[in-house]
C-alpha cells in the first residue's frame, strides 16, 4: 500500500480529511450493523440532541507503525470501556466493546495510507465518538444516536525537541464534586475552553486544576493526568474520582513498577506538597509524557529542579520505556499492543 504524499515531520495537530470513517446508528433500542462510508458531513436536524443540550461522549487514540513496519493501536480496549462509562453517565445506549475495537481496527485499515512510518514522529489520530441525533427539545436523553470513528494524521508532538512547559493554578474550576469529570463528555471541553484562552493569554502552556470543593489539592489539567517523582524516586499520581482515568497514565504507573522496579503511588496530592517532588509531568495519548519546568500559583513560583531544559530523569526513563513498549523495541505486557495489519 502506498503512503500518502505527506510532510509527516512538519504535520501539526489539525484536522486533515481522510478517506474512509466509520458510522453505525441506534434506533429503535438497537444499533445497526454499521458501515464504512466516504462523506465526512452529517447531515442532521436543527433540534438535534448534541446541538441543544451537548449530549455527546468521545475517544482519543492512535495508531502507529512500529520498527518492524505493523500498523498497531495501543490499549484500546480501555477505551472502549471509558466510552461505556461516558455514555452510561450521559443516559445514552453503550456501544459493544467489541465493536468499538472493531470499528477502530477497520477506520485505521480503510486510512493506511495515512497511518505514517516509522520513525517520523506522527500518528494517525483517531477519534471514536458518539452523540444524540433526533430532535428533543424538552430536556431529556435522545431516543437515537450516531457512533462514528474518522482518523486524522498529525504530526509529532515534540517538534524540535522536548522542551518542558509551564503550567498555571486556573482560578477556574474544571469539575463538579459529583459531575461529569471522569468521563470524556464534550461539556468537559466546552467549559475548559475560556480557562485555556485565558491561561494562554497570560503566557502560560496549560492550566492545573485544583479540586472544586476545597481548592487544595492537584486534579489534572484539561488533557492530561499529572505525574510527580519525589526526591526519593517514588511515582506519584493524583487519585480523584473527578480526573479522567487516562489510560497513558495507568500504563505508566504499571511500567514504573514492574518495568523499572520503582516504588508507586495514587493518592490524594495536596497542592502545598507540589514544592517538594523532583520532577513533574502530564500524561496522555498526545504526548505519552510532556514535562512539567515550572508551576506558577498567583505569581509564586514552584520550580522543579529538572529545569526548564529538559525531562527529568525518572519521567525520562519512564517516556522511554514506554515510547519503546509501543514500538515495538520493548516486550510490552500481555494486550497492550493490538496489531491491525
Ligand atoms: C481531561 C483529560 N485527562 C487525561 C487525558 C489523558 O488520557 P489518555 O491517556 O487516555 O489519553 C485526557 C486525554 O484523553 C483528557 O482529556
Amino acid at each position: 500500500m502506498e503512503k500518502k504524499n505527506i510532510d509527516w515531520a512538519n504535520l501539526g495537530f489539525g484536522y486533515v480529511q481522510t478517506d474512509k470513517r466509520y458510522v453505525s446508528n441506534y434506533k429503535d433500542g438497537k444499533w445497526d450493523d454499521g458501515a464504512l462510508i466516504d462523506d465526512p458531513n452529517i447531515v442532521m436536524n436543527e433540534c438535534a440532541g448534541v446541538l441543544q443540550y451537548a449530549q455527546t461522549v468521545f475517544e482519543g487514540m492512535k495508531a502507529y507503525t512500529t520498527e518492524d513496519g505493523h500498523i498497531v493501536t495501543f490499549r484500546p480496549d480501555l477505551n472502549a470501556a471509558r466510552m461505556v462509562d461516558s455514555a452510561k453517565r450521559l443516559e445514552m445506549p453503550v456501544f459493544p466493546e467489541d465493536r468499538f475495537v472493531d470499528a477502530v481496527v477497520q477506520t485505521v485499515k480503510a486510512n493506511a495510507a495515512y497511518v505514517p512510518p516509522y520513525g517520523s514522529g506522527a500518528t494517525l489520530y483517531i477519534r471514536p465518538y458518539m452523540f444524540g441525533i433526533n430532535p428533543v427539545i424538552g430536556v431529556k436523553p435522545a431516543d437515537e444516536y450516531q457512533f462514528r470513528v474518522f482518523t486524522t494524521p498529525v504530526g509529532p508532538y515534540f517538534k524540535g525537541g522536548v522542551k518542558p512547559i509551564t503550567i498555571c493554578v486556573s482560578d477556574f474550576d474544571r469539575a463538579a464534586p459529583h459531575g461529569t469529570g471522569h468521563i470524556k463528555a464534550g461539556l468537559n471541553y466546552a467549559m475548559s475552553l475560556h480557562a485555556i484562552v485565558t491561561a494562554h493569554k497570560n503566557g502560560f502552556d496549560e492550566n492545573m486544576y485544583l479540586d472544586s470543593a476545597t481548592r487544595t489539592k492537584v486534579e489534572e489539567t484539561g488533557g492530561a493526568n499529572f505525574l510527580f517523582v519525589t526526591k526519593d524516586n517514588k511515582i506519584v499520581t493524583p487519585k480523584s474520582k473527578t480526573i479522567l482515568p487516562s489510560i497513558t497514565r495507568r500504563s505508566l504507573m504499571y511500567v514504573a513498577e514492574h518495568y523499572l522496579g520503582l516504588e508507586v503511588e495514587e493518592r490524594e496530592v495536596y497542592f502545598d506538597e507540589v514544592k517538594d517532588f523532583a520532577e513533574c509531568g502530564l500524561c496522555g495519548t498526545a504526548a505519552v509524557i510532556s514535562p512539567v519546568g515550572k508551576v506558577v500559583n498567583h505569581g509564586e513560583e514552584i520550580c522543579f529542579p529538572s529545569g526548564m531544559e529538559k525531562m527529568g530523569p525518572t519521567i525520562q526513563k519512564l517516556y522511554d520505556t514506554l515510547t519503546g513498549i509501543q514500538m515495538g523495541h520493548i516486550e510490552a505486557p500481555e494486550g497492550w499492543i493490538k496489531v491491525i495489519e
